[in-house]
């Protein structure tokens, strides 16, 4: 019996000691929940993905693809000087988009620094353009009320002391191969800098919303958090913004604190992701075409449409969408990235209230075919978003007594409900406990028009 009272103490004690080892940060769910909610109501962002990358104008990982080495990657930052650059423009475009904040590059892959740091020469107040982009960049979506997040690579193609690895533009096959070309290189000296750097852009430029660390990818002739120096470096980020949101690619997922939402990549999820049965939050970043960064020949655009099913999809399953422009090396956004955002715009300008503070609708509440709900739990109103727009009747799955009244959200014109009657589509619905909404022939002039029903 006392053996056993012994070993009970034991485990339980080792359970704690290794719960408390991974443990970054100290908060209750509520809080961290509070901590959030700015973002989880504002449920759409912009990411821009900027840098020199934007010269070459194919792909964001050209240095990887095409094996550039740092000598002849050097001409782009001879020539980088967007001329065009106007950040208090690219603010008011994301406004007008309904996005309510904005992650932009301070430094991607290949290492150049977008913002004027005391650490390295690699940096954009060296180049012909002279200026900090960032610090312009943040004044710029402050002023129109945005809320600001940085993008900083742990990946770096040209800092001396980075070791090669598998996804380096100079990678090699084997072992032997990887330990020559490493020798001299002291990833201790890189952990160091990478610290310095984003110690900077956290102290530098006032209030910090969020902090997008990317990416992690242990095993062999890889990198994780060891390399990285995570534990660490994610405790100052918490003691520098205590209020900073982190994504989840610094290889802590083990670690309560040591990231705050989840980043599904150019995918739709099937459902709201959960650990341990518990939904998570949740951000999927996406593009208007494949690459991030400004790519000319690219052509697989997607439509207004398809945006606007991400965004309305993304809302139904608890999650946000960060949407990516990458604009051109003269600083402006191309037609194409303005087309798509306008889109956006003029839908959201008269159907946010389906996604600002909403959610996935209550578990009783079925969808009708070829639409998506969302919920917003402060105001209990519901809205059916129609993908294809029915003929005259939508009919609502056991809905009857839990509507008090239907408009339709763009114009809050009246729509009409029913018990369906008796002769309606050759069955005998009554008593089904649905309900119809009697809808006009004509589809409003609205990309995905949207229901808005008020609850009892
Ligand atoms: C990836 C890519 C990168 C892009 C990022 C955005 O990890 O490496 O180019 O910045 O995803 O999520």
């Amino acid at each position: 019996m006392k053996k056993l009272l012994l070993i009970t103490l034991l485990v339980g004690f080792m359970f704690q000691l290794t719960y408390s080892q991974n443990k970054i940060w100290d908060e209750t769910e509520a809080q961290k929940t509070k901590r959030l909610e700015w973002w989880t109501d504002a449920r759409f962002g912009m990411f821009i993905h900027w840098g020199l990358y934007a010269q070459p104008a194919r792909h964001e990982w050209v240095k990887n693809y095409e094996r550039i080495t740092n000598e002849d990657y050097q001409k782009y930052f001879e020539i980088f000087n967007p001329d065009l650059y106007n950040p208090t423009e690219w603010a008011k475009k994301a406004k007008a988009a309904g996005m309510k904040y904005a992650v932009i590059t301070s430094k991607h892959h290949e290492g150049f620094n977008m913002f004027d740091s005391k650490y390295t020469d690699y940096k954009v107040t060296n180049t012909p353009y002279g200026k900090d982009i960032i610090k312009e960049w943040v004044d710029a979506f402050r002023a129109e009320g945005l809320k600001i997040g940085f993008y900083y690579s742990l990946i770096d193609w040209h800092h001396p002391d980075y070791t090669i690895d598998r996804v380096h533009p100079q990678r090699v096959n084997t072992k032997e191969e990887y330990d020559a070309l490493n020798k001299g290189k002291d990833m201790a000296v890189y952990r160091e800098y990478l610290k310095n750097q984003v110690r900077e852009i956290l102290t530098k430029y006032g209030k910090i919303d969020i902090l997008w660390l990317d990416f992690s990818f242990p095993g062999e002739f890889g990198k994780g958090r060891d390399d990285w120096g995570s534990v660490e470096l994610i405790k100052m980020v918490r003691q520098l913004q205590p209020d900073i949101l982190i994504d989840d690619r610094a290889d802590l997922q083990d670690y309560a604190g040591g990231w705050d939402f989840m980043t599904p990549e150019q995918y739709k999820v099937d459902k709201w992701p959960e650990i341990d049965g518990k939904k998570i939050p949740w951000e999927t970043c996406q593009t208007f075409s494949g690459s991030w960064g400004y790519y000319r020949d690219e052509y697989t655009w997607k439509d207004n449409k398809q945006l606007l099913v991400l965004l309305i999809e993304s809302v139904s399953k608890g999650g946000n969408v960060l949407l990516n422009v990458g604009p051109t090396a003269r600083g402006a956004f191309d037609e194409r990235a303005d087309k798509a955002l306008s889109g956006m715009g003029d839908w959201m300008k008269l159907n946010d209230r389906s996604i600002y503070g909403c959610t996935q609708a209550p578990e009783s509440f079925v969808a009708p075919d070829n639409t998506i709900l969302t919920y917003n739990p402060k105001t209990n109103r519901l809205y059916v978003h129609l993908l294809d727009y029915p003929l005259q009747k939508l009919r609502l799955p056991g809905y009857q007594g839990k509507v008090k009244y239907a408009q339709f959200l763009h114009d809050a014109s009246e729509i009409l409900m029913s018990e369906p009657r008796s002769h309606n589509r050759g069955g005998d619905n009554k008593g089904t406990g649905d309900l119809d909404l009697s809808l006009p022939v004509a589809k409003p002039n609205i990309e995905i028009p949207v229901i808005e029903l008020f609850l009892n």
